[in-house]
């Protein structure tokens, strides 16, 4: 296993790019080797172990996918595998993204059940749900979904859950509703940007969904859909990610590949915390000019404050002054990271799903162990800020939904090594 050494204390400053969208490339990934019924090709597509382990998923069903410069060639499914199995679900849950898919395309599909994470429980009772409304015979049985039928019908449906409305159960269903027979409503869908951006690829492939980028999906039924080529849109976490890497540094850097319709409500937040956004075509300028302020932040479903930025801008507030409140409305027990900041001396209590933010005026590098991607993600983004050296454990975690950020970050002066545990 690796690790990341982090000397804290430098300032970034310079231009940073931000990569391909890792949500968006997923679920597009499946759709191409799955719907399609020729080559699709990916552009700018993050290399990410999450994006490795999806092609495993997707090369045991019979795909074949290949890398070359940041683009994905891939060819569709050729033979009658159904089954995803546990040792490859179990390692990234956006594999159920292939349930639906394979239920449309070849009337049946077996699914390794997928199992909680650090950030709580995630069930997949509205993929299921969704798929039943289509007409799909749907089981779990022995840790795996079953899920078969003639051929998906039609329906229309209300897709909204406990916490709202859920980003793979409506990628899911909407995947599967392209090969269906006659019409389909979704009502209550999520309209995260890569839920948009997966249904802009499959329109290019040739379905046919209205309301994109609404809370109302309606998809007419098609008989095929043909392989396409697409860009996939850039990463809002991974750009929020580093404007919050800028801001605590004390930085002036230029975030690239992000505009700020993506990122709306945590551009607004970090303004609210005095962190200086200037906006232009290609990107945002963040600087600090003022002592930051303590907010208030409630975490949402698009277009509300998303939870994957919840941890990082944990982080932030740590250092500003007064108290902040977060609140956790989508993963409520996505508080994992709470103790390994407080371990780099920041003063975090839990209540519930709220978090106090009691700001500190400096950290101190310690120890610490990535528990799951975002709340690896904060641990680096603190390091750099904490004084001494921090040592991140567990990077892995990172390394699903980051490509390179040592590398990236170090390219305007952070000083992040990444080690052999064992070193
Ligand atoms: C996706 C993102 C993840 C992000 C999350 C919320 C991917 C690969 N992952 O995860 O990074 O944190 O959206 O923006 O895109 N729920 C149910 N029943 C279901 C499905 C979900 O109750 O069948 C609940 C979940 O427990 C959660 C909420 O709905 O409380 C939202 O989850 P969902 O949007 O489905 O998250 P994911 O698609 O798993």
């Amino acid at each position: 296993m690796q690790k990341f050494v982090i000397n804290g204390g430098t300032r970034l400053e310079g231009k940073i790019q931000v990569s391909g969208s890792k949500n968006a490339v997923l679920p597009i990934a499946v759709a191409a080797a799955i719907l399609g019924d020729s080559v699709s090709v990916l552009h700018n597509v993050p290399n990410l172990t999450d994006v490795q382990t999806l092609s495993a998923v997707l090369e045991g069903l019979g795909a074949s996918i290949t890398r070359k410069n940041g683009s994905l060639y891939i060819e569709p499914i050729n033979r009658m595998e159904y089954e995803a199995p546990y040792d490859l679900v179990r390692k990234m849950r956006a594999s159920i993204y292939v349930l639906g898919p394979l239920v449309a395309k070849l009337g049946r599909a077996k699914v390794s059940f997928p199992g909680g994470c650090a950030i709580g429980p995630r069930p997949v009772d509205l993929h299921i749900k969704g798929l039943e409304h289509l007409g799909a015979q749907v089981e779990v049985k022995r840790g795996y979904i079953f899920a078969q039928t003639e051929r998906l019908v039609g329906a229309k449906m209300n897709l909204i859950g406990q916490h709202g409305p859920s980003v793979g159960a409506t990628a899911n269903v909407m995947m599967a509703a392209t090969l269906a027979e006659g019409t389909t409503v979704i009502k209550g869908a999520a309209c995260e940007p890569h839920i948009n951006d997966l249904a802009q690829f499959l329109n290019a492939m040739g379905a046919d969904i209205e309301g994109i980028g609404t809370s109302t999906l309606t998809i007419r039924g098609v008989k095929q859909l043909r392989g396409t080529e697409h860009s996939v849109i850039s990463d809002d976490i991974e750009a929020g990610t580093f404007i919050v890497a800028a801001a605590i540094t004390n930085g002036d850097v230029s975030v690239e590949g992000i505009a700020k319709q993506q990122i709306s409500a945590v551009s607004e937040r970090l303004t609210q915390a005095g962190v200086q956004l200037d906006w232009h075509d290609t990107g945002v300028r963040v600087t600090t000019p003022q002592q930051l302020k303590s907010i208030e932040v409630t975490t949402a479903p698009f277009p509300g404050f998303p939870t994957d930025m919840q941890a990082q801008m944990m982080g932030l507030l740590s250092l500003a002054s007064g108290t902040s409140t977060i609140t956790e409305n989508v993963h409520t027990d996505r508080f994992i990271h709470v103790a390994e900041l407080n371990r780099i001396g920041a003063d975090i209590r839990l209540e519930g799903r709220k978090a106090k933010v009691h700001g500190v005026s400096s950290l101190s590098g310690a120890p610490v162990m990535a528990s799951d991607l975002r709340a690896g993600a904060v641990l680096v983004v603190a390091g750099m800020a904490a004084a001494g050296e921090t040592v991140v454990s567990r990077i892995y975690h990172i390394d699903r939904g980051y490509e390179a950020i040592e590398k990236k970050l170090n390219s305007i002066g952070a000083d992040i090594q990444r080690v052999n545990d064992s070193e």
